[in-house]
């Protein structure tokens, strides 16, 4: 995918993208060689929790990378940017003689449960997609967000899905690069995620980590045919407008995830007393009051809450008088239509 854009010297460049963090409902968990996807996912790509990330590129003795987050340098972010372009020096020799100065906010806080890797980095995969099509003089066309889903995956798996808006799939069509879900109903425009943050304390193992531990785990096996299942179950949901069905699918994904953490050769529990009492709460006010209120959970202990806009004020009065009680801070977001150049 990548032959057709070469680098024959590095030049003075900039580049500045918007790029959103997604939801995933499939959940991505488990990898096989250089970020192949052990299942395929499906993700929601939000609208108010986004990156911006300003690039700048130029010639230079050697590979540099600065990183400024915030204004703030930040170094270790800054090694995990080299180490990722050095992971694409076999495409790119002439990555080794490359300067980047990189400026990045978050609209969102860090350690929120909101992935800021998937944000980030696609942000960044598309400022370098961007300079590599501006160095082999080729317009923007209907590859470069494919290419740049590609990079973003190269850097983080969840992150090639947040080069798309609406609902995306990862590890279907290709395990290369993801793609836009293109049968969805009109039930799920404008699909609604408020984030309940319990804690923005810092996880114990990462994502990363978790997904090391999948290579070995006892129910492996089982978890990967689970996550097909859903998977193709949800596109169903998605064609017939079946919300109900997909919440249930959602609400089984996200306690998987946390079954499989916590009965991994190394158990771990990244679910604090207040996820489950909210879990709990989601629950019973579903059952009573029979209006879609849905919940997931990303590698954290804070609460994706999914529901259709056309509920929206009966659910957020519920949300913000009872729901918020359990939690530091509340995030009200919803489905967004992708990144942006600035
Ligand atoms: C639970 O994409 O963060 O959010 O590829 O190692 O960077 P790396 O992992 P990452 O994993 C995301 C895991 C997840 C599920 C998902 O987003 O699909």
């Amino acid at each position: 995918m990548f032959k057709d854009l070469l680098i024959k010297k590095n030049v003075h460049f900039k580049s500045t993208w918007k790029s959103p963090a997604n939801i995933a409902f499939v959940k991505y968990w488990g990898k096989i060689g250089k970020q192949i996807p052990a299942n395929p996912s499906l993700s929601m790509t939000l609208k108010e929790c986004y990156t911006e990330t300003s690039v700048e590129f130029s010639e230079n003795s050697c590979l540099s990378v600065e990183l400024y987050l915030d204004s703030i340098r930040n170094d270790s972010f800054a090694v995990k940017i080299k180490n990722y372009l050095e992971s694409l020096l076999e495409y790119w020799p002439e990555l080794s003689k490359l300067k980047v100065v990189i400026y990045t906010k978050n609209t969102f806080p860090q350690g929120t449960g909101i992935a800021s890797s998937a944000s980030g980095l696609s942000a960044f995969a598309l400022a370098f997609t961007e300079y590599l099509y501006f160095i082999n003089s080729r317009e923007i066309d209907s590859l470069f967000y494919r290419i740049s889903s590609n990079l973003a995956r190269l850097a983080s798996g969840s992150a090639s899905r947040s080069v798309y808006g609406g609902f995306v799939s990862w590890g279907d069509l290709s395990n290369d690069y993801a793609t836009v879900v293109e049968d969805v109903h009109s039930i799920f425009s404008n699909l609604q995620d408020t984030v309940l943050i319990i804690s923005d304390k810092e996880k114990k193992v990462s994502s990363t980590g978790g997904h090391q531990h999948m290579g070995v785990h006892p129910f492996k096996e089982a978890r990967y045919q689970l996550a097909k299942f859903n998977y193709a179950e949800s596109l169903k949901c998605f064609k017939n407008g079946d919300l109900e069905k997909l919440g249930i699918i959602i609400e089984q994904e996200a306690l998987t995830l946390h079954a499989l953490m916590m009965s991994s050769h190394n158990p771990y529990i990244l679910l604090r007393p207040n996820s489950l009492l909210a879990i709990e709460m989601v629950k019973d006010f579903r059952e009573q009051t029979k209006l879609p209120l849905y919940f997931t959970l990303d590698a954290g202990p804070n609460l994706h809450l999914i529901y259709p806009s056309s509920e929206k004020n009966k659910i957020q009065t519920f949300i913000n008088h009872e729901l918020s009680q359990l939690s530091i801070r509340v995030i009200h977001d919803e489905m967004g239509m992708g990144p942006c150049r600035l």
